[in-house]
């Protein structure tokens, strides 16, 4: 009775150190063999909608993103102001202000066919350069599009090289 008590408690003993080891070696060698996941998966593009849900007007749209670090996985919540440029091609701005990282409006604050940042009064055009004279030093970060065949997917944030 003993004996076999013993003996149950080796194995026990055992099996948990083994399920503790492949918990610790798996995700190791995991991280070895790819190091594309240790890093994160930065070029991941995202399905943000179709092309027809979107037109002149900038539209918020949240969305989450898939975030891999080893074997750790979360998801990153971000929004983008997405909208049609003049050539019809699709325009996905980050929210993000340039100058302290407030978020900022469409049209916030009374400011007509502009970006409001509520914090120092900071603006920005349609296409997201920054207004002269106002807090902003820089433009307004985008984020690259794709396309595939109607839907539109936002990949990983830019810097945007508008000129008045
Ligand atoms: Fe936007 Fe200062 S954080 S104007």
């Amino acid at each position: 009775e003993r004996v076999s008590r013993r003996r149950f408690l080796t194995y026990s003993l055992a099996s948990v150190g083994g399920f503790l080891a492949s918990g610790i070696l798996f995700p190791m060698v995991r991280m070895a063999v790819d190091p594309v996941l240790k890093h994160g998966e930065e070029g991941e593009f995202v399905k943000v909608g179709t092309v027809d849900e979107f037109n002149d007007v900038p539209k918020e749209v949240p969305f989450t993103k898939p975030v891999k670090d080893g074997w750790y996985e979360t998801e990153e919540k971000l929004t983008a102001w997405i909208m049609k440029d003049e050539n019809g091609d699709i325009l996905a701005l980050s929210p993000i202000c340039t100058h302290l990282g407030c978020t900022v409006n469409w049209e916030g604050g009374g400011n007509e066919n502009r970006f409001f940042c509520p914090c120092h009064f900071g603006l920005y055009y349609k296409n997201g350069l920054n207004v002269p004279n106002t807090p902003p030093p820089e433009p307004l970060q985008k984020y690259e599009v794709k396309i595939e065949g109607n839907d539109v997917y936002l990949g990983p944030l830019q810097p945007n090289p508008v000129t008045e």
